[in-house]
């Protein structure tokens, strides 16, 4: 019988369809394995479950054994994995693409929302006592309708949240990425421009390319100068997309108004100093966390692994 390992407790929807037909061991701690227990782990396995917190190189590609035929990565970002060597071994690497679109587009609007509306710090004004009497000028953010947001990456979850703010929200769209989009641009009514165009004239930026070597510091120094005083920047995909160091001085030195956070450089760690500004709003990399969007990862990846495992093409194989 085949051997699948789950390398954390996900939603049992997808462990009970894989208990169905292989044998099936999951990490029984919720705990990021390291890298000598991942590698222990997957001795023998022919599927491997990954999370985006396991970097699945060559070492524990060569750890698992030549039965591994499948990695299947609960994300849809897939940058923990080492694609190239996965090829080189006749493993493949699938993700879970348009099941969390939703949810993450949701959480950047949120994000933006949060962010302009101090709602954190609002609600912390609160719970401290500090709420005295009503002030005519406490709190002030800019309004969001008849704004411009900036969309990079107009991928699936850069278009809902581009959708959302241009029908939800009466933004302006304008957007940057590798292609244009004509028929996108007809339905909401988005402008493709540069990526220093689309800094230079948006209120709210928000992030949504993969983290790829051409992504690294997407957002660096540079960018952030040419930013509005009044931005508001959105990160939903990767943390090194955008250069923290050059984040905090931005945000410090009011180069730009505020940022909304869900993905950071060194996650878990945090940058020092990030989490004392009071512009910024941050969430531990929760983008996709409803119950919809676990649930449906959890049964996609299930299904690319038994996919694979009885011969056939996973349905969301990566590139
Ligand atoms: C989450 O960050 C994902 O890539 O699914
Ligand atoms: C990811 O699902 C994307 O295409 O944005």
């Amino acid at each position: 019988m085949s051997k699948v390992y789950i390398a954390r407790p996900i939603p049992e929807i997808g462990i009970n369809l894989l208990k169905e037909k292989f044998e099936v061991e999951v990490n029984p701690e919720n705990k990021v394995l390291s890298k000598e227990e991942l590698k222990e782990a997957v001795k023998g396995t022919d599927a491997i479950l990954s999370l985006l917190t396991d970097k699945i190189d060559r070492e524990v590609f060569d750890a698992a054994g030549n039965q591994l035929k499948i990695v299947a990565n609960y994300a849809v970002g897939f940058d923990n994995i080492d694609v190239e060597s996965a090829h080189q071994k006749n493993v493949m690497v699938t993700n879970t693409p348009g099941v969390l679109t939703e949810a993450v587009a949701e959480h950047a609007i949120t994000l933006m929302l949060s962010v302009a509306k101090s709602i954190i710090e609002a609600d912390k004004y609160i719970r401290e006592g500090e709420y005295k009497q009503w002030e005519p000028m406490g709190f002030l953010g800019p309004q969001i309708t008849g704004k411009t947001l900036g969309v990079v990456g107009l991928g699936r979850i850069g278009s809902m949240v581009a959708k959302i703010g241009h029908s939800g929200l009466g933004m302006n769209v304008l957007y940057y990425d590798v292609k244009k989009n004509e028929d996108f641009e007809k339905d909401v009514d988005a402008k493709f421009s540069e990526l220093d165009e689309v800094l230079k004239n948006s209120d709210f930026v928000s992030i949504h390319v993969p983290l790829l070597p051409s992504t690294k510091h997407l957002i660096n120094k540079e960018k952030f100068s040419l930013m509005k005083k009044t931005a508001i920047l959105i990160n939903t995909s990767r943390g090194p997309v955008v250069d923290e160091s050059a984040l905090i001085e931005a945000l410090k030195s009011k180069q730009i108004w505020g940022a909304g956070l869900d993905v950071f450089e060194n996650e878990p760690e945090l940058i020092p100093g990030l989490a004392d500004l009071p512009n910024v709003v941050l969430t531990p990399h929760t983008a996709s966390a409803t119950i919809e969007a676990r649930d449906a990862m959890s049964k996609m990846c299930a299904e690319n692994i038994i996919a694979a495992l009885s011969g056939q093409t996973p349905p969301n194989l990566v590139k």
